[in-house]
């Protein structure tokens, strides 16, 4: 039975650009669709601007535009950013849209219908010379743990602190520079803590989707614990869903001047730009998919793909407004990290805060950015880090070198000497080929959004392939008399591997398998292919080159164009994002808890002898459960000759070895030597870790890029 499939991401803010940070998600989100559709499943995919709240509302103010102006001309500018990317939505609507408020409308009714909303009158900071409430991020003032100046009303980036607008010492309105006064005002609240809203999450957090896979990965399934509680405690709080005017969203039925919070009605525009796609398209039976009744018995399903950042919104709030709205609640959430470039934290100073817009007009080829980021994604919550080098060594040498290279090293004969058509198949080469393959894996891994797996196998078949071209050197075959025959055998197979390989790479680079599509002149690839080798005499269209190396200089210059650009946009797309994020704020205070350390003096310091090292082989470590054999380059030679350190790192549970090789880190080169169970370890390289918190798990350190083997860090 085919699934039936309702797929989504997360709604951008309508006030940013589109960066490379967002399009880890969508770009995963995408290769997912693509793939089930490959696999003839049906796939309604949507996504929307959202576009209400107040950054959105002082955004355009600011413009000296309406915000309807506004958010009609960011909607073209997100659509086109989409567009380039290959990321083809069925459908991108806008949450400033008669669907949604209909939606938000109806919702909102049986919420209250099922007794799940309050109304208490709550104080707050106003801002009086701007005539209007402040939310936290437009309040700043002193850190009241620390005094630093200009922090945020919810959390202080300077100790990390988390508290509320009200705690700030000397406050001022950020909007107009006022110092803001309490009032008290009434707002309705979504009654979270209800013993009805805690035991359905509970229940809901341990299921599994119509496929019988987790609901939620493990990760996720663990702050839900966390933020749920032990079975018996309640630590959830009723949530505040209503706004006071001026405020651009939708008004509240029933109370004149309130609206609605911006993330009541930004995930129901989900339902509105489905519903949006329905109404223009026809044919789907709409409430199959959204309707609790409906849904159960039709088996559709609907999968949420979001960045972790907004986990608290879409495994507590939105599943909980729906089920208690009587809606069918998500079958799934795709949880994607968050970028880091070259191992830091986007940044504009640095150039690599950087926009999709600008990654298209600087010339590079979108679809290096999917096949990267593929190949970084493995299904988890882990940061992906676009490591640029590492970026270009991986297309040169994956896609180039060895996929492209197959069909430009066998194409040219078939059209120089053979007219253009293909002959016999090596059929002893090809059942070698197919024996190799593991399509279920290959399947497997692209269902579980592991890609980089997928990935990892397609490229172990590529050098099979490539293997079979430099055994049988087409080249040389071409210079030698009554070879025509093996020459025409060889290329015919090659391109028939060739083509195989397209077929599993299509989720991930559309692109370039259409452009083999057009190439090898047969119909859209499949899966699983009626499997057959490209038929002996069949005329393909004459070879043109596929896809270019990158080179350092064009991402050189993509740093650049970034470098200066964009200040104001992304300091509004950052108020924005910010609001309410209680997950990261938990993060802040476990981190700030972490730092308390005795002081030591600079000659402490120096003693240790830190060196940037270059990874240049790693390996498991038979019977050690936890450790990865380093061999670690610190420009150390002996009797001239190259010598590396040895260390064992306990770093397995969260690094494949494959991954490390040829990243730069850093190590302690002055420790101790050790001789443990399996040899010598002669140092140590750098890790942070927060067993504790939100992030739990290892990162290695990384130097930024131009540091080179040797380096002392001091
Ligand atoms: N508008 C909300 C989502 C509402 S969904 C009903 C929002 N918008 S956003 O523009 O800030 O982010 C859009 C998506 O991009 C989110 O899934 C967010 O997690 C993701 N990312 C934003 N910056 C990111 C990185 N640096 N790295 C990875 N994902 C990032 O949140
Ligand atoms: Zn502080």
């Amino acid at each position: 039975m085919p699934r039936k499939l309702l797929v989504t991401n997360a709604l951008p803010y309508a006030n940013g650009d589109i960066h490379l940070g967002h399009l880890v998600g969508y770009i995963q989100a995408d290769i997912w669709v693509r793939y089930q559709r490959m696999r003839g499943n049906t796939v309604h995919y949507v996504c929307a601007d959202d576009t209400h709240g107040t950054p959105i509302m002082l955004r355009a103010e600011k413009e000296g535009i309406s915000p309807e102006a506004l958010i009609a001309r960011v909607h073209g500018e997100h659509l086109r950013d989409f567009t380039d990317f290959g990321v083809a939505f069925d459908n991108y609507h806008s949450t400033h849209s008669d669907e949604n408020r209909a939606y938000a409308e109806d919702i909102y009714g049986r919420l209250q219908a099922a007794g799940m909303i309050d109304t208490r009158a709550i104080e707050q900071y106003y801002d009086p010379v701007k005539q209007m409430f402040l939310p936290d991020r437009f309040i700043k003032g002193e850190c009241p743990k620390c005094g630093a100046a200009d922090q945020y009303g919810d959390n202080c980036e300077v100790c990390g602190a988390a508290y509320a607008p009200t705690e700030l010492k000397n406050p001022y309105s950020a909007v107009s520079g006022a110092k803001p006064e309490l009032r008290t005002s009434e707002h309705f609240f979504f009654r979270l803590s209800d013993e009805r809203a805690v035991a359905f999450l509970r229940e809901w957090t341990r299921g599994t989707n119509e496929a019988g896979a987790r609901r939620l990965q493990p990760e996720a399934a663990n702050k839900m614990r966390e933020w749920l509680g032990e079975v018996d405690e309640n630590k959830l709080s009723d949530w505040d869903i209503s706004r006071d005017a001026p405020y651009f969203g939708f008004e509240i039925p029933g109370a004149p001047g309130k609206y609605f919070y911006v993330w009541l009605d930004a995930p129901i525009g989900y339902l509105a730009s489905f519903r949006n796609l329905v109404e223009r398209r026809g044919g789907i039976d709409l409430e199959s998919y959204t309707d609790a009744a409906r849904a159960g018995e039709a088996g559709t399903e609907m999968v949420h793909f979001i960045g972790k950042d907004i986990l608290y919104f879409h495994a507590l709030f939105w599943p909980a407004m729906l089920h208690f709205a009587g809606y069918r609640t998500p079958s799934q959430l795709a949880v994607n990290g968050f970028l880091t470039v070259d191992g830091a934290k986007m940044s504009k100073s640095r150039g690599t805060f950087i926009t999709a817009r600008s990654y298209v007009t600087q010339g590079l080829n979108p679809e290096w950015l999917r096949y990267y980021f593929a190949s970084k994604s493995n299904g988890t919550m882990e940061d992906v880090d676009l490591n640029l080098d590492d970026m270009i060594a991986k297309v040169n040498s994956d896609l180039v070198g060895k996929f492209v290279n197959i069909a430009s090293r066998c194409a040219g004969f078939i059209g120089k000497r053979f007219d253009g058509k293909l002959g016999e198949t090596d059929a002893a080469a090809v059942a070698e080929f197919r024996a190799a393959l593991e399509a279920g894996t290959i399947a497997r891994a692209y269902e579980e959004r592991d890609f980089g797996r997928a990935l990892r196998e397609i490229m172990r078949l590529a050098d099979i392939a490539n293997q079979y071209v430099n055994d049988h050197k087409p080249w040389e075959l071409a210079r030698q008399d009554g070879q025509d025959a093996a020459l025409h055998t060889v290329c015919t197979t090659a391109l028939t591997q060739f083509r195989d390989l397209a077929l599993y790479l299509k989720p991930v680079l559309p692109a370039l398998a259409a452009q083999v599509e057009a190439f090898l002149r047969v119909a859209p690839l499949e899966w699983p292919l009626e499997w057959a080798p490209l038929p002996a005499g069949h005329a393909i269209a004459g070879y043109k080159h596929l896809m270019t190396r990158i080179e350092r200089k064009q991402v050189d210059a993509l740093l650049e164009a970034n470098r200066e650009s964009l200040a104001p946009a992304a300091a509004d797309a950052k108020a924005a994002s910010s609001q309410q994020r209680h997950a990261e704020k938990q993060q802040h205070e476990a981190q700030a808890a972490e730092t308390a350390m005795p002081h030591i003096s600079i000659d402490d310091f120096v003693k240790v002898d830190l060196r940037v090292a270059r990874i240049v082989a790693a390996e498991h470590v038979e019977g050690a459960d936890k450790l990865i054999r380093l061999s670690l380059d610190i420009g150390e030679t002996e009797n001239g000759q190259a010598r590396t350190r040895q260390v064992f790192a306990g770093i397995k549970s969260a690094y494949d070895p494959a991954a490390l090789v040829g990243r730069l880190t850093v190590m302690v080169a002055n420790l101790a030597p050790r001789k443990m169970k399996f040899g010598l370890s002669e140092g140590m390289v750098l890790a942070a870790s927060d067993e504790s918190g939100a992030n739990a798990g290892l990162y290695i350190l990384s130097p930024d890029s131009g540091a080179t083997p040797g380096m002392r860090v001091k």
